[in-house]
């Protein structure tokens, strides 16, 4: 994956456990700063051993790991820089969803070698959603599951999410919400 998606597991592990906890974590990887920089495409071993080694530090099983990656995801791009195409993709829940690929597109421009995921809604009703989550890659499921927590969170929304299926390429998710006041 690009290094900028190891830029923000950096900053994760920076905030919870402070600067000397990645510098352990690069040590036992044997990487250094030339594994993080934004736009160079890193093999996906490298972003789930960095994962693995978060979780074991932060004391979590990786796919809990994965899952508080994700919602630290929504709160990384929600500043700075990329600040401005998270308010741009949607005002509300449903219709950020719907315009994710739109995003995704925005951000292909600009990184051409990124193997971006696919999300449509299959159902919009108030307060339910259903969307599938198409992707190359395998495994991320509990990331997706977390970055669909944060988007909840990012738009003062509860509820619950559920797998309705998956298959090898896909994981639908039921979500069922409700704005907060
Ligand atoms: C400004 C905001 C965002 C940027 C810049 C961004 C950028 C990226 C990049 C660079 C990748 C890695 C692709 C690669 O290296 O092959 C990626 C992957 C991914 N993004 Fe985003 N993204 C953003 C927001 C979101 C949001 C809000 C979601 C919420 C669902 C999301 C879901 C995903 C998923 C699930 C993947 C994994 C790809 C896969 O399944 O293969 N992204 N994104």
């Amino acid at each position: 994956m690009y290094g900028m998606i190891h830029r923000a597991m950096r900053n994760m592990v920076h905030e919870e456990l402070g600067e000397d906890a990645w510098l352990a974590l690069e040590q036992k990887l044997k990487i250094g700063p030339m594994d993080l920089l934004t736009g160079k495409v890193y093999g996906d071993a490298l972003t789930l051993g960095i994962i693995t080694e978060a979780a074991d530090r932060l004391n979590l099983a990786v796919d809990q790991c994965l899952i508080e990656f994700g919602r630290y995801w929504i709160r990384y791009v929600d500043q700075g820089s990329l600040a401005s195409v998270m308010n741009f993709t949607g005002q509300d829940l449903a219709s950020f969803i719907k315009n994710l690929d739109r995003l995704h597109l925005a951000v292909g421009a600009a990184m051409p070698d990124a193997r971006l995921p696919a999300f449509s809604t299959l159902c919009n009703d108030p307060g339910h959603l259903v969307v599938e989550y198409r992707s190359e890659r395998v495994g991320l499921e509990p990331f997706v599951l977390g970055l669909l927590q944060g988007l909840m969170e990012r738009f003062h929304a509860r509820g619950d999410i559920e797998v309705l299926s998956r298959g090898e390429k896909f994981v639908i998710f039921d979500i069922r919400y409700q704005d907060r006041d």
